[in-house]
């Protein structure tokens, strides 16, 4: 067998980075049995034809790979941006609960009998109409028969070994753009911690400072708690306590007449220096194209023994 120069991997690799794709779950389910795995690896083929296709590669030791050539059959659910955390349920990188990665979340079965993720953008049910291995990966081409959609939501999407979601260029999410006298809030020296810290997995838009304009908010450090209950959520899992974390904040901005487009300064307190990158990726997600000035601390422990990260807000609500 030929191998590919190691140089030319490297190079490939490092080229194939910057591309953004949609983060799909491949899923499949009938005589081998049901199995799924995270593919960025996944395109539009042809929409006409006798059904629409599309084509996903999937590793030839992955056990879905088999799963799929056997069952013939398989499902594509796209995910939105708030489904961060089955990406990496189903990429191994969370340890799923009894080892059984489908427990992450809720299922539809397709008319197929494949298991699509529920609330997905978008899912596809198909047939194997054709498989073919390249290198390491099985391609294969599938006839879609059943789509289905979500509204209202924005799609995950995987560049620069991080997550994000797309933003609108002319809503004015450019640096430049920022830093001129027709936005709401002076961001200066705005920038992305992808550049700042590049030898770290993080897409976080923050500035050096900002002039604000407008009355103040300030919140209370808020954690992984039901404001209203005061129940704890999420014991142990940093990711999901940044999500309610940051939902509890989204709520607390816009009962005070604000919301998460005008918060100006953060402060997170971690409990171990290992959350980092999967609490600001999560953050990173709420606050794309936000800039506030952030400062991060790691701290021995938080009010609660099962609170990993903790997040202070400072926002205004804007100047007519
Ligand atoms: C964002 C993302 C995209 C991925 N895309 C692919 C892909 O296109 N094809 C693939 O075979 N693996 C892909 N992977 C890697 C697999 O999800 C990962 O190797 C997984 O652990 C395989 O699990 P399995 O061995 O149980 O199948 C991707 C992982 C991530 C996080």
């Amino acid at each position: 067998m030929v191998t590919t120069d190691n140089r030319d991997r490297e190079k490939f690799l490092e080229g194939m980075r910057y591309t953004a794709s949609a983060v799909n779950i491949v899923t499949t389910d009938g005589s081998a049995g049901k199995a799924g795995v995270t593919v960025s690896a996944m395109t539009p083929v042809s929409a006409d034809g006798d059904k629409p296709t599309l084509l996903v590669c999937v590793h030839h030791l992955s056990p879905a790979c088999k799963a799929i050539l056997e069952n013939k059959v398989f499902g594509v659910s796209i995910l939105s941006q708030k489904q961060s955390f089955i990406a990496d349920t189903f990429a191994g990188r969370i340890q799923a609960e009894g080892n059984d990665k489908f427990t992450c979340t809720d299922w539809i079965i397709g008319e197929t009998g494949v298991p699509l993720v529920l609330n997905s953008l978008v899912s596809f049910e198909c047939h194997v109409l054709e498989n073919t291995r390249v290198g390491s990966h099985h391609i294969f081409i599938g006839g879609v028969q059943n789509t289905g959609f979500q509204e209202d939501e924005l799609p995950l999407i995987y560049s620069n070994r991080a997550y994000g979601s797309p933003a609108s260029i002319s809503m004015g999410k450019d640096p430049d753009y920022m830093e001129g006298d027709s936005v709401i809030h002076q961001r200066i020296r705005p920038f992305n911690t992808k550049d700042t810290y590049p030898e770290q997995n993080l897409n976080n838009d923050l500035s050096q400072g900002v002039v604000a304009k407008g009355t103040m908010v300030f919140l209370r450090g808020q954690v992984s708690q039901d404001l209203e209950t005061r129940e704890s959520l999420h014991p142990s899992n940093p990711i999901l306590q940044t999500r309610k974390t940051m939902e509890n904040i989204k709520m607390l901005l816009e009962e005070a007449g604000s919301d998460l487009d005008h918060v100006c300064r953060i402060v997170v307190y971690l409990t171990d220096i290992r959350y980092r990158e999967e609490v600001y990726q999560e953050m990173g997600t709420w606050l794309k194209g936000v800039f506030p000035c952030s400062t991060g601390l790691v701290v021995s422990s938080l009010a609660r023994p099962e609170w990993l990260v903790e997040i202070e807000v400072t926002a205004v609500i804007p100047e007519e």
